[in-house]
C-alpha cells in the first residue's frame, strides 16, 4: 500500500491589512478587547476582485512549485471552502481551470474550519487506497464577503486568506499516519450562514433579516472547542500508535489564542509546541491550518522528519485532527514551472468557450 507524503505547500492572502484600531472605527470595540479576548492583532481582507478561487490558485501554484510537479499530474483536487465563489459551481472547478489541471477531478469539501483536515484525509485515502497518486487540497476562503461588518461578536475574528497541499503516493515509509474526523449536527444552529440555501432562499427579505451573514453563539462554540481539541489530538495519535512526546509540533486551527491555551493545557503541553500566527491573520477558517503550517515551514520551525497533529474544529460542528511527519517534496527530474500550465490552461479554457460557443450557433440551427 502507498503511503500518502505532503510533498508541496503553499499560501496566499490578500495584501490588504485590517488592524484591530481600523475596526474600532466601524463597530464598538478596541484594540486591547481584541486582544485579550482572542489574541488577534490584524487581519486580512480581499480586495475587489479577489476570490475563494483567486487565492487559492495563488497557493496552489506555489505548492506545485515545491513539489515540481505539473498541474497536468494533478489527478484530484479537493477546494474545503465555507466560502465559495459560488453555490455551484464548485470553486475546485474554478481552480482546476486557471491552473491547467487537465486530468484532475474536483469537488469542494465543506466541513467549515475543519475542512481542510477532512480534505486532507479524503486525499490520502484515495492515495492509500492506489486509486490515485497526486492530489491538491486547498484550503481558501473569503470570509470578509459573509461577515456582518456591524456584529462586533464576529467580525473581529475573521479574515481571508487561503493554503494549499500537494499529496502524493510514495512506497517510502512516513506521511500522513492518521486522521479522525467527527460531526455533531445537532449543534449546527451554533455557527451559521442561514440565507441563500433551500431553507431560506435568496428574497428582499433574507438580506434584509441579515441572513447572509454569519451568525455564532461565541460562547457555546468557546466551550465546544475546548472540548474536543484536546480529544480529537489524543484520538488521532491513538489511531496511528503515537504518544504525544514523539509529536514535535501540533498545529491547531487558529481561532482564538485562549482555545489553543486550553488544549494545551488539556494536552499538558507548554505552547511553544504549539504553531501560533492568529495575531495576524485572525480566524481564516479552513484555511487556516495550511497557512499555520506553510509558515511554520518557511521559517525553518517545521523540518523535514518533524511529526506533527493538525486539529481543527468548525461549523456544523465538526471537529477532528491528523497526524504526519514532514518529508518534503519527493526527487524528482527537471524543473516545473507551475505558472506557465497557468497561461496555458487560460488559452486552453478560451479556446473550449469559442468551441463551444460555435458548436452552439451551428448545433442550434439543425434543432
Ligand atoms: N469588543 C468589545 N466588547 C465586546 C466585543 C467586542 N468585539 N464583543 C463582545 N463584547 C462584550 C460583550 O458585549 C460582553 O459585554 P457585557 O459583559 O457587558 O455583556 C463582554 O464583551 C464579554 O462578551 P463575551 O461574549 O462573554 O466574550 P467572550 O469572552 O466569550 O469572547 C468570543 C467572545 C471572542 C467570540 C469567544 O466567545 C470566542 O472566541 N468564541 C469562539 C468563536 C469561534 O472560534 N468561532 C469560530 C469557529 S470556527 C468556524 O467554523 C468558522
Amino acid at each position: 500500500m502507498p503511503y500518502a507524503h505532503i510533498t508541496g505547500w503553499g499560501m496566499s492572502v490578500p495584501e490588504t491589512v485590517m488592524t484591530n484600531d481600523d475596526l474600532s472605527k466601524i463597530v464598538d470595540t478596541n484594540d486591547q478587547w481584541i486582544r485579550e479576548r482572542t489574541g488577534i492583532h490584524e487581519r486580512r481582507i480581499a480586495k475587489d476582485g479577489q476570490t475563494s478561487s483567486s487565492l487559492g490558485v495563488e497557493a496552489a501554484l506555489k505548492a506545485l512549485k515545491v513539489a515540481n510537479l505539473r498541474p497536468t499530474d494533478l489527478d484530484l483536487i479537493i477546494c474545503s471552502t465555507s466560502t465559495p465563489d459560488y453555490i455551484f459551481p464548485a470553486t475546485a472547478c474554478m481552480i482546476q481551470d486557471q491552473i491547467g489541471a487537465t486530468k484532475a477531478g474536483a469537488f469542494d469539501l465543506l466541513a467549515a474550519c475543519t475542512g481542510f483536515i477532512y480534505a486532507t484525509n479524503m486525499a490520502a485515502q484515495a492515495i492509500r487506497s492506489g486509486s490515485i497518486k497526486s492530489a491538491l487540497v486547498i484550503g481558501a476562503e473569503t470570509l470578509s464577503r459573509f461577515v456582518n461588518w456591524k456584529d462586533r461578536n464576529t467580525c473581529i475574528l475573521f479574515g481571508d486568506g487561503a493554503g494549499a497541499f500537494v499529496i502524493q503516493a510514495s512506497d517510502k515509509p512516513g506521511g500522513i499516519y492518521s486522521a479522525v474526523m467527527h460531526s455533531d449536527g445537532s449543534g449546527g444552529d451554533l455557527l451559521t450562514l442561514p440565507g441563500g440555501g433551500s431553507v431560506h432562499p435568496a428574497t428582499e427579505a433574507t438580506v434584509h433579516e441579515g441572513k447572509h451573514f454569519i451568525e455564532m453563539d461565541g460562547k457555546e462554540v468557546f466551550r465546544f472547542a475546548t472540548r474536543v481539541m484536546a480529544q480529537a489530538t489524543n484520538e488521532a495519535l491513538e489511531a496511528a500508535g503515537m504518544t504525544i512526546e514523539q509529536i514535535n509540533w501540533i498545529v491547531p486551527h487558529q481561532a482564538n489564542i485562549r482555545i489553543i491555551e486550553a488544549a494545551a493545557r488539556g494536552l499538558k503541553q507548554p505552547m511553544d509546541r504549539f504553531i501560533v500566527n492568529l495575531d495576524r491573520y485572525g480566524n481564516t477558517s479552513t484555511a487556516s491550518i495550511p497557512i499555520a503550517t506553510v509558515e511554520a515551514v518557511e521559517k525553518g520551525q517545521i523540518k523535514v522528519g518533524d511529526k506533527l497533529v493538525m486539529v481543527g474544529f468548525g461549523a456544523g460542528l465538526t471537529w477532528g485532527a491528523l497526524t504526519a511527519e514532514w518529508t518534503g517534496p519527493l526527487p524528482s527530474k527537471g524543473h516545473v514551472r507551475p505558472e506557465q500550465y497557468r497561461v496555458l490552461g487560460r488559452i486552453r479554457s478560451f479556446v473550449r468557450r469559442a468551441i463551444r460557443f460555435i458548436e452552439g450557433i451551428i448545433f442550434r440551427r439543425e434543432l
